[in-house]
Order: C-alpha cells, then structure tokens, then sequence
C-alpha cells in the first residue's frame, strides 16, 4: 500500500511517519492518511481524463470521507465534489469548496436541504426522481430563480453479477429507470418546468466493481439513452456522468483495474456510441471515492485483552472495533492487518481481532496470521480510508478516533479525536429531573 514500508526501527512507516510515534502522540484508535496518496489517485484520475477527453471533469464521492482539509485537498486537485446532504454540502461550503464544482445527489433530499443548495448556487442538483423534480421547481419558483439540474437514470446494469439482468435494477430506491419509461417522463417533466434547467444524465452502477465491462455496458446504455430522448424530445445532453464505483484492494483476491484502463474504456464507449448514433460527445464525469482514499488509509489500534479458548480460537481485542469500522459487520468485509511495532516479525500463530463494543458482531477480522500479538501492540489494520471514518458512531457512547494526514515525515492532525464533552453537548436533561444544588 502506497508509501508504507518498515523503518529502521522495525517499524511501519507511513508517509515517512513512525506509526507507533503516530499511536503514541494522537492515541488510538487513529485514523492515519497518506497525503500523497490520496493526491496521486486524484491525479491519476484528471491526468488520465485530461489526456484521452479534455471534456471531462472528475469528481470525488465525498461520503466516502467528508471532512473541511479533504474537500480543500480535493478543491486543489482540480476536482468536483459530491454531496449527498446537507452536512455534507455545509462541509465542503465551510472548506471555501466552489459550489459550482458540487454536485449534490441524493435519493430523498429535504426542502431545508434543497434551498441550502439553490442559496448556495452549487453547480448540478441530481434529481432522483418525480417528487423532487417538482419539489425542486417549486423551491426554485419560490427563490425567483433556476437551477441546474442532472437526471439520475437507472440503466439497468447490475454490476455485481457478470450476467447483466437488464431490469433487475428497475427494483432500486435510486433513480428513474429508462426501462419503464420513468427517466424519459421525468425529461419531458424537466423540459417543461419553468424553474429547471436539465443538462445531462447521471447513473451511478455500483461500488468496488473490478469489471470495467459493467462501466461500458453502462456508459452504453445511457448513450442509447440520450439518443431516445433527443429523438423523443428534441432535448440533447451536454453532460454525461457515470457515477463512481472502482475497486481497491482490500485482501487476497481484489483485482483493482488500473484508473488509465477504467478512463480508457469509458472515453471508448462514450465515443463509439456517440458515432453510432450521430450525438456529439458529451462531457463525462465520474464520481470516485473509494478508489481515491480507500488504499490511503489504515487504522492504528492498541492491542488490549488476548483470550484464548485452548482448541477453539485466540481473540485479540483492540481499542476500537465497529464504532470506527462497521464494514466487517454491516458487509461481512474483510481485511488485513499487521503489528506496527514488529512489522518485520514472522506470523506464527492464527487470531481474531475483535472490537471493543458490547456486540459479539463486533469482529473486525476473523483468522488472521499474526506474530506473537502482546497487550500494548499497535495492530494495524490496511485500506481503511473509505467508507470508515465518515461511517463511524457513538456506539456504546465510544469517542470517534482522530484523523491525521501524513505526508514527508509530518503529520497533520485535521480531526481531533472526539471528547466525552461532546458526546454529551446535545444531551437535555428536563427542568423536573433537576436536582437542586
Ligand atoms: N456517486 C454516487 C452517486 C454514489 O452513490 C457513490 C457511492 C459514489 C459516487 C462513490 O462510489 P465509490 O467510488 O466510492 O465506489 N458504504 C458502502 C459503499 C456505499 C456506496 C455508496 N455510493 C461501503 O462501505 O462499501
């Protein structure tokens, strides 16, 4: 992964930081992000883009990790940014993030949400789908203005299966399936409010997918798409976006396609597509989160209680479990994890890492090959950049970890870790349960 290698001390490093130095001047658990990593994916993406179709633009997921440095890091790698809610859209606004760079998607946004958005005048709402796509005019009418809007659109591919069940999709709670006609009645709707002004398509497919196949056959299906509703409609979109969706690396078996071959493919589709059916090339966008930080971070623990079972299983258990990382338990998702302070170590015995809360769900890996694991040892667990912070809880009222950036030897802490204070700032207790002093 990236820039982690050991130190002389027999260490793991990590953008050129001790990770047990890490451990001990933020404590754990701590969230630890390679800088440079996650700049080089970005770049990766709007290189490799502004090389094969300058008429591009990439935009990160940021509900994949949301916080005010990353939507700046983001703002400074030339990228658009996705948003999916109001808390999201007040982060990236509070991070100077242009708001005509943001896209703000959702399935079931709130008129409180929706007015943020048209105050702020972000760049693209994403409809998802009839009710908002009149809720929205409304909104707008009533702020005497117009909005820019995307379309969601089903195409019905289904991503994790290698046999596409063309309509199997149309059963999602995201989107206007073309297949039933919704995505071309919410164009004709579109094109006749007065307050809305529709620019393209948006389909989003899936997440972790390592088959570039799904994203062509989507890219195709949309285009096919355009061409239906110009020829319905005389409406031809400029804007073409492809959601996000590409794989990392996780454990044994993850087979990430490179980000060159995933730009490639798309670019191909697109302007195939568009041949075949005399359209001129819209803009593509794409929208990826996971595969920018996923890789980039990893998560320190302290090692606690070690409980063996003779002939039945070792459970070491950390500082943290499903409150900082609830994807073992909500996807059974499985990961890797090494000792930081004996990096070089050989494994010689099998363990199960489990968490700290009241749960017995709470496992973070089960059967993994450790060195000899002691209370004290700093476990740290790979890939854990997406989808781990920004889902995080107060579960058992535990404190949500601090987050640090690494990059060149130093280390920049940009979430403070949570304190009990806060876990109990918004907690009332009624006048009539009050004791007198
Ligand atoms: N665009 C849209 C409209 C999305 O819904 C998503 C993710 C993305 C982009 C970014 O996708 P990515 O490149 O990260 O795959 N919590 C789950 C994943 C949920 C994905 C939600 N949508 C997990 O931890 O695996």
């Amino acid at each position: 992964y990236g820039s982690m290698k050991s130190n002389p001390a027999g260490h793991l490093e990590i953008g050129g930081c001790d990770a047990v130095t890490l451990a001990a001047e933020f404590g754990t658990p701590l969230y630890v992000m390679d800088e440079e990593q996650i700049r080089a994916n970005c770049r990766a993406y709007v290189h490799s883009f502004a090389r094969h179709y300058p008429n591009s633009e990439v935009v990160y997921a940021s509900k994949v990790f949301s916080t005010v440095a990353m939507c700046r890091l983001a703002e400074e790698e030339n990228m658009g940014l996705d948003v999916v809610s109001g808390g999201e859209l007040y982060t990236a606004l509070q991070a100077g993030f242009p708001a005509d760079r943001i896209y703000f998607h959702g399935n079931n946004k709130t008129a409180p949400e929706l007015l943020m958005a048209i105050d702020a005048k972000v760049g693209r709402i994403v409809v998802d789908n009839l009710h908002e796509l009149e809720l929205l005019n409304e909104l707008a009418a009533a702020r005497k203005t117009a909005v820019s809007i995307m379309l969601r659109v089903s195409p019905g591919i289904d991503a994790h299966t290698h046999h596409y069940i063309k309509t199997g999709m149309i059963d999602s709670k995201f989107g206007l399936a073309i297949a039933n006609g919704q995505a071309l009645a919410a164009v004709r709707a579109a094109l006749a409010r007065e307050n809305l002004a529709v620019h393209g398509f948006h389909c989003h497919i899936g997440s972790q997918i390592f088959d570039l196949k799904s994203y062509t056959e989507a890219a195709e299906s949309m285009m096919s798409f355009v061409r239906e509703a110009s020829v319905q409609t005389g409406f031809i979109a400029k804007e073409l976006n492809l959601g996000g969706g590409l794989g990392i690396f996780y454990t044994e078996g993850d087979t990430p396609q490179p980000i060159e071959r995933f730009v490639q493919e798309i670019v191909k589709a697109v302007t195939v597509a568009a041949g075949r059916y005399d359209l001129p090339r819209p803009k593509i966008i794409v929208e990826p989160g996971r595969s920018i930080v996923g890789e980039a971070g990893v998560t320190l623990y302290t090692v606690g209680s070690i409980k063996e079972i003779p002939g039945v299983r070792k459970y070491v258990a950390v500082d943290g479990g499903m409150t900082d990382n609830p994807r073992p338990a909500l996807y059974q998702a499985q990961y890797e994890a090494a000792l930081a302070n004996k990096i070089n170590h050989v494994s010689v015995q099998t363990v199960s890492i489990a968490g700290k809360c009241c749960e017995s769900g709470d496992m973070l890996i089960w059967d993994i090959e450790l060195p000899v694991v002691e209370p004290g040892d700093i476990l740290v667990v790979a890939a854990t950049g997406a989808y781990n912070y920004s889902m995080a809880s107060n579960y058992n009222r535990n404190l949500r970890p601090a987050v640090v950036f690494v990059q060149n030897g130093k280390a920049d802490l940009i979430v403070r870790r949570e304190t009990y204070e806060a876990i109990i700032q918004n907690d009332v207790l009624p006048e009539r349960m009050r004791k007198l002093p």
